[in-house]
């Protein structure tokens, strides 16, 4: 498993959501390096807790965002937000209540969906302002 980087492929040109996203991928970074230090297990519940946290406000700000803009896709990109924020809610609720969880495995699926998203859904907020902005 290896750390996620930040590369211009994730850039979505919009500075306030770019630094959000990195600090979503600075927080499953960090997760990488507590399992890499054996404190994996140890360190999910609250890395969930943040998690969500986090995932809640950028969400709101990303929307409020597309709002503001007159993304045309906004609702369709609303429902994959509620679907995620499900998924982290979904994992932690297992956490909290005991079930055996992999750090390993919540990691790559939590990154997987970091990237993906970014890459395939918030890039095109930041084509559909350039393209406006060009007229
Ligand atoms: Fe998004």
């Amino acid at each position: 498993m290896t750390q996620v980087d930040w590369t211009v492929t994730l850039d979505t040109g919009l500075p306030r959501i770019d630094e959000q996203h990195r600090r979503l991928i600075g927080y499953s970074n960090d997760l990488l390096r507590a399992i890499a230090e054996g404190h994996g297990e140890a360190s999910l519940q609250a890395f969930f807790e943040k998690l969500l946290d986090y995932t809640n406000s950028h969400f709101a700000d990303e929307e409020e965002y597309m709002e503001s803009v007159g993304y045309p896709d906004l609702e369709a990109h609303r429902a994959v937000h509620r679907r995620l924020i499900n998924d982290v809610a979904n994992s932690r609720e297992k956490i909290l209540g005991g079930v055996p969880v992999d750090p390993k495995r919540a990691l790559e699926f939590i990154n997987g969906w970091i990237v993906r998203h970014i890459m395939v859904m918030d890039s095109r907020i930041g084509e559909f302002v350039r393209i406006r902005a060009r007229g």
